[in-house]
Parts: C-alpha cells; structure tokens; sequence
C-alpha cells in the first residue's frame, strides 16, 4: 500500500474522507464536500442521526459530478480528546471498512478539529500510521476469495504541513514496519518457523546495518547454557541464539554507559515436553515466541530510523517437545552462571531459556540496562487478562519509564511486586532453585527465578502472554492474530529517554 501526502484540495476517484466533529459539525474539508455535493452530506447526516462520535463512520454514495465514487463521513468525537491515538483509531476504522471495498484509492481530507492539540503534519502522519497497522494480513497460506481480496493500494493524505507529515512518518513507518514484522513471526505456524528458520530470518537486518550471530548448539554448550539446551533437547529441531546489534550511538558517554539490551523468550512451539500441556492449552502455542519476535520488530524498528542508540537484542530459540531425549522432572540443569535449578515441570520451559540469554546478555555486553520479554506464564492472563501486560523490575526508574511510554503507545504495562518472600518459594532442597513455585503467584515466581540471573543489572521482565496474540481481532490497530505487542512500546522508550 502506498502512502503520499499531498495538498489540500486534491481529491481524485476512489473514496473521501472527511470529518465530522461530535454534535454533528462538518469540519472544513467535510463543508467543501458537502457544497460539491449539493448539500448531500447534510442529509445524509440528519437522515441517518450521525452524532460524530469517535470511530463511527457514514458512507455516502457520491452524486453524479462528484469526482469520488463515495464520500465516508468520520466521527471525529471530542475536539480536545483528538490526539495522535484518536487519529491512528479514525484511520484504522476507515482501512477497516474500505480495504476490501473494491476501492483502489482513499483520500483523507481531514483538519485538526477544534480544541484538538495535533499539528497538522502529526495528524497526517498518524493517520498514515493508523491506515497501516490496520491493513496488516497474514493470508499468504489461503486461496483468497474475490470479496476478501485487498483493494486498495493508495492512501493519500491531504495536508497542508506535506515536510512536516514527512518528517514524522519516516519515524513512525519503521515502526509500522517492525510490528508487521513481529506479526509474521507470531503468525507462522511451528512447522515453518522452527529455530534455525527463525534464526535465518533475522539475517534480513543486516540490510539495514544490524550485525547478526546465530549460535548454535556446540557454541552454547561451550558456554555452559545448559538450561536453554535442556528445553530444546527433546526436539528435531535444534536450539539457535541470535545476537543482534545495532549501534547508532555518536556520543561517546553513551558508548561508555553500555547498550540497552533487549531479551526474548523464542519458544518456537511449547508442547510443555514430557509435562505435556492437554490438547486446549497447547493451542496458541506457536506463538510462544511473541518476545523474540517483538525484539526482532525492536530491532528493525531502531535500525530503519537510524536512532541514536546502542541497542542489543537477543533471543533465545527453542522448541520444547515430548521425546526419548526430552529433558524429565527431576532433572538437574546448570546455568551458563554456574547456578543450578531442578526442574520439576518442563512446561516451566520460558524461565530455563531467559535465566541463560540474560546472564549471556549482561556478562558479553555490561548492559546499562536489561529489557526482557516473554510469554512467560498463563497466570499474568488470569491476574491481567489483556489489557496490561506484566512489568516486574529490580529498579523504579526504569519501572516507571516503561509505564510511561506504554500509555503513550497503547501497550499498556502494570508493575507487580517482587521480594524476597516470593524469592523463597522457589528454593529447592538439592539444587539452588527449582524451576516453578507453589500453587500461588505464579506470574511472581516465575520473575523470581529470572531475577536470579540479572545480577543486579538494571532489569526489567515484561510477561507478555495475554497481549503477545489475540483470538477475537477487534482491536482497530490489530487485524492480526499475532500483534506485534512490545514493539511500540520500547520504541517510545528508546527513543524517549535515551537517544541523543
Ligand atoms: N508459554 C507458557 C505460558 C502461556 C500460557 C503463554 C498461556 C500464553 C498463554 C509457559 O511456558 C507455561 O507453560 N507456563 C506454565 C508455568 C507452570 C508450569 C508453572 C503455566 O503458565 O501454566
Ligand atoms: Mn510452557
Ligand atoms: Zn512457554
């Protein structure tokens, strides 16, 4: 799909948008239309009794002489309560309805409403976000049929602020680009996306000027990553690491603070291996790799706009599998630290692959800080459900900088608590810990045994599992299955707090 921005005024076939305040008000591109028309808007407004309330939208046939085949009228809402989220909500709803249409081009004429505090060229550019993010498809593997075919392929913005619109949307389009990416990752089933796959396709940002390392097995053996190749070995499927770097930083003091580091759970199917998970509970979990995926898109995302960051991703990629080889209850693992943990349930498989990706990831590259993301545990659904992924973190300011660019983005994060209670449920009598806690807290437990392995670095454990994949696909942003969650959010905090 192609986005332009272009001057006011200039319309074309296809479809037009066009604004509506709440009450009823046209706003300045909507009048124009409305004259063209013959006052054709207008009562189509009153027949139909369109209040304008955010997201809702009238289509109007357009009348002979009218260079659109159709005028949609959108709901802007409240004035004041228009921001850039409202804008990307307005576009997405529009794609929604139109992208399968049979139209090939809309046509946005829309002004900064009343009591708004957009700029012009960041409502351009947000509607070009909100446009994008909801014409996301994964439909490679299906005959589409005809009515679900995508037809529209241009998207043109008018405004009159065309450099400044240009200017944000090359922010914001490498992080359309990185969601879509995470997108396809969560999206591909586990026969197609196994480790070494997922590994090989993380080259591809190389291109862009990320330094890429994938470790295989006999490279983690030799570090001793016993508990990620644990989880792995009762899979045809061998176990990969990638390492990828990005390093846009000029400033010399940032160099000397150490990168930020990103970390992901990358199980690229969890059985939950010999403790294997019943038939319902199994379903989904193809997507267990949603924090590695999110790295990735991170990854893409920081590199594409060129920030001026030194930023580390990694992700540990495994598949965790019933097998004559699997890893059994009871078994004892040693870490790449040289701390042990029995495992007692091998579905606790997340935790065994972070404890060895984040001790590599803070003793190869003294972060300044570690982010880790993961489908950790079915606990933070129940405590969360979808509306707030978990943080736990050993440091508050690093904690309220992640809440923060959350509300911004719309991935919202809410922090739990971690303490050495908890930290005692996972003691064990004859290993220095064991891999799960008791019947309680298990979203707690399971970011005890990941402190563990932080060693004290600045640290960070966002649990992902209710936001990493979605079953209705009603958000207006989302189309997807998969949804590219963490990929905004860590952006927002890069680039808010630590590029120069
Ligand atoms: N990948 C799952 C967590 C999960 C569950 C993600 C549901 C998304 C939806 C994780 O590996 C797991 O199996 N966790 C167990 C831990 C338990 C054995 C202590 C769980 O949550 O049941
Ligand atoms: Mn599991
Ligand atoms: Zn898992």
């Amino acid at each position: 799909m192609q986005i332009s921005f272009v001057p006011p005024g200039s319309v074309g076939s296809g479809s037009l948008v066009v604004g509506v305040a709440e009450g009823g008000e046209l706003l300045p591109g909507a009048m124009k239309a409305n004259e063209a028309t013959g006052g054709a808007l207008k009562r189509a407004i009153a027949l139909a009794r369109f209040k304008g309330q955010a997201g809702k939208l009238l289509d109007v046939v357009a009348p002979a002489g009218v260079e659109a085949s159709r005028i949609l009228l959108a709901g802007i809402g409240k004035g004041e309560a228009f921001d850039s989220g409202a804008a990307e909500r307005l576009a997405a709803a529009v794609i929604g309805k139109l992208l399968t249409s049979g139209d090939e081009t809309i046509t946005f004429a829309l002004d900064v409403p009343k009591r708004s505090k957009l700029s012009e060229g960041d409502l351009a550019a947000h509607l070009a976000l909100g446009a994008t993010l909801r014409s996301y498809r994964f439909d490679h593997y299906r005959k589409v049929a005809d009515d679900e075919r995508v037809t529209v392929d241009a998207i043109r913005i008018q405004t009159r602020a065309r450099a400044a619109a240009l200017k944000v949307w090359a922010q914001l389009s490498p992080i359309a680009e990185g969601i879509f990416l995470a997108r396809d990752l969560v999206n591909e089933p586990a026969n197609i996306l196994y480790p070494d796959e997922f590994a090989k396709r993380t080259l591809a940002l190389k291109k862009l000027g990320v330094k890429v390392e994938i470790l295989g097995v006999p490279e983690m053996k030799k570090l001793g990553m016993n508990a990620l190749l644990g989880v792995g070995q009762g899979s045809v499927h061998d176990s990969r690491m990638v390492v990828m770097q990005w390093n846009g930083a000029r400033a010399k003091k940032s160099k000397s603070e150490g990168p930020l580091a990103f970390v992901g759970k990358g199980v690229c199917f969890d059985s939950g291996g010999l403790s294997l998970k019943p038939a319902n509970s199994m379903m989904g979990m193809k997507g267990d790799m949603g924090g590695a995926a999110a790295v990735v898109g991170l990854m893409h995302a920081l590199a594409k706009r060129k920030a001026k960051v030194d930023a580390v991703g990694i992700i540990g990629l495994v598949e965790n599998m019933p097998d004559g080889k699997a890893q059994r209850p009871n078994d004892i693992v040693k870490t790449m630290s040289g701390q042990t943990i029995e495992i007692l349930n091998t579905d606790a498989e997340g935790r065994l692959v972070l404890a060895d990706a984040l001790w590599y990831a803070q003793s190869r590259f003294h972060p300044r800080l570690m982010i880790n993301l993961a489908t950790l545990t079915g606990a933070i659904l129940v405590a969360l459900g979808a509306e707030h992924a978990g943080l736990f973190s050993n440091n508050h300011e690093l904690a309220n900088r992640l809440t923060q660019a959350g509300y911004k983005e719309g991935e919202a994060v809410w922090r739990l608590p971690l303490s050495d209670g908890y930290d005692r449920l996972v003691k064990s009598k004859i290993a220095d810990m064991k891999n799960i806690g008791g019947p309680n807290a298990g979203s707690i437990t399971a970011a005890q045994i990941l402190q563990r392995f932080v060693n004290n670095v600045p640290w960070a454990h966002l649990d992902i599992a209710g936001v990493a994949w979605q079953d209705s696909e009603q958000r207006p942003l989302i189309p997807s299955w998969g949804t590219g969650w963490g990929v905004r959010l860590l952006n927002r905090f890069s680039a808010d707090y630590y590029e120069k």
